[in-house]
């Protein structure tokens, strides 16, 4: 018997869009196959081809395609199928006055590297979104290989087939000081909205889409670049420009902002006070400007506005967490928080965003556990809420299991002070436990109800000097803390 061996078309896969206008989206795939058939039900009607991407991406063979389909109905959603494959549908951007969900994430990497990435982009794919923004580290493949670009843009097609991904670059993905990987991996799988060069972005992967800007109903997003030399400074007066249009034009009712590095955080990596003083400026003279997104810092933080401006980090998409080790505080801008800082939390999880003709809703939905947790927060759950009416933020107190500062920490005289958050009305108990776990001394906490409290510890007096863990434990759920005594 005889086999008969042929070379089987490449199947397309990294399948991915962008709306580049009100009737204009561009897609982006990897494979042989170049056939695009869309229309506004799934007898389709429309073909677009495939070519060549003009800055083609080298994480792999390819062939890479783009291809741009224009003249769309507004406001409409269009059916297609590539190469034959499934149904699925896109959309170019929302109409003003047109409510939609989006999804942001950050920092979030492949599933070849990390166990979060992916239970995280089924959680996207969940909430249906009309698009996600990417606050940059899309990959990691300067850490973990160049295959982890393609696996990102597979890992993500749970949802990106069905909503636009507009991405924002991170340090990574230029790979600053390491020649893996580079921007021509991300620039060339994209085609962006209004796409700008700004001064001092690598060579090898110029030009253009260093950022970009579009409306989305009524909210103008811009994004903001890396921290080329002279990037940061040239965008100031683009986006300033931007946002004095904005503010004339009556059918925008926000801005939004969004970058990698943060303008404040009190994580590992600190806020940039330069990327701070050009968004508290923009802030205090744009009034629609509400909401800052940005990753980074490997964690969760909201602050209180700042000129009007609420700056989310949300680092939390499938990387590591970034707590500071070593010390009793995780956070390396201190404990407790600054000022500033309104919430802050370590675990994985993505920010769905609701935005409607008043009001931005956001609501911080939880991924898997993971070893740097500092609060518990069953996955699904929400790990943080709050809403943007203009320039007014309100925010339910948290609902979740939360050990704060301890202070003093080292504890002498046996007594500190406690900040907790319960996750609910349940009865609440504290355990000291030994380093190998064993609990040596018992409270518990009366102070009822969901919410931020603070209590007054007295441990006994003769327990050993040393390292103790402090556990928290509600309806089933436990978080540790760390805590020192003194003789
Ligand atoms: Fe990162």
């Amino acid at each position: 018997m005889v086999a008969l061996l042929a070379t089987p078309a490449l199947a397309a896969d990294e399948i991915h869009w962008t709306m580049i206008g009100p009737t204009a989206v561009s897609f982006d795939w990897r494979g042989t196959g170049r056939t695009l058939r869309y229309g506004l039900t799934k007898s389709y009607g429309l073909t677009a081809t495939g070519g060549a991407p003009s800055i083609l991406p080298f994480s792999s063979a390819g062939p890479f395609q783009e291809a741009k389909l224009t003249g769309l109905q507004a406001g409409a959603t269009y059916h297609y199928s590539l190469d034959g494959g499934p149904d699925h549908t896109f959309h170019a951007l929302p109409v003003p006055g047109t409510s939609f969900t989006v999804f942001a994430e950050g920092d979030i990497g492949s599933s070849l590297s990390y166990r979060a990435m992916a239970p995280i982009q089924a959680r996207v794919a969940d909430g249906r979104p009309s698009f996600v923004l990417a606050m940059g580290d899309l990959s990691y493949a300067d850490y973990n290989g160049l295959a982890c670009v393609d696996q990102h843009f597979n890992d993500v097609m749970t949802w990106s087939q069905d909503a636009a991904y507009m991405p924002i670059w991170g340090n990574h993905d230029w790979a600053d000081g390491d020649t893996t990987d580079d921007l021509r991996d991300y620039k060339g799988r994209f085609d962006l909205p209004n796409p700008q060069t700004s001064p001092g972005s690598p060579s090898v992967s110029c030009c253009g889409e260093d950022w970009y800007w579009f409306d989305a109903g009524s909210v103008r997003f811009i994004a903001y670049p890396e921290l080329f030399p002279g990037a940061w400074a040239a965008w100031k007066k683009s986006a300033t420009t931007l946002m004095d249009q904005a503010q004339a034009d009556p059918a925008l009712r926000f801005i939004v902002t969004f970058g990698h590095r943060p303008a404040y955080s009190s994580g590992i990596h600190a806020g940039s006070p330069s990327l701070r003083a050009i968004l508290d400026t923009l802030g205090a003279h744009h009034d629609k400007y509400v909401l800052n997104l940005n990753g980074h810092s490997h964690d969760y933080e909201r602050t209180t506005p700042q000129f009007g401006v609420t700056h989310v980090t949300i680092g939390i998409g499938g990387s590591t967490l970034e707590p500071s080790l070593g010390g009793p505080c995780a956070w390396a801008g201190g404990c407790p928080p600054p000022a500033w800082s309104a919430f802050r939390a370590y675990h994985h999880g993505v920010l769905r965003l609701q935005f409607e003709a008043e009001s931005i809703r956001g609501d911080v939905l939880c991924g898997p556990a993971a070893t740097y947790d500092d609060v518990t927060c069953p996955e699904g759950t929400v790990l943080d809420q709050f809403t943007l009416n203009g320039h007014k933020l309100s925010s339910p107190p948290p609902s979740v299991l939360a050990l704060g500062h301890v202070r003093p920490n080292p504890v002498e005289d046996s007594t500190f002070m406690l900040e907790y958050t319960l996750a609910d009305a349940g009865e609440a108990r504290l355990e000291l436990l030994d380093v190998a776990g064993r609990s040596v001394h018992r409270i518990a906490l009366n102070a009822g109800g969901a919410g931020r409290h603070e209590a007054q510890v007295s441990t006994t007096r003769g327990l050993r000097p040393g390292i103790y863990w402090l556990r928290l434990t509600q309806s089933g759920h436990e978080v540790r803390g760390r805590v020192v005594l003194l003789p």
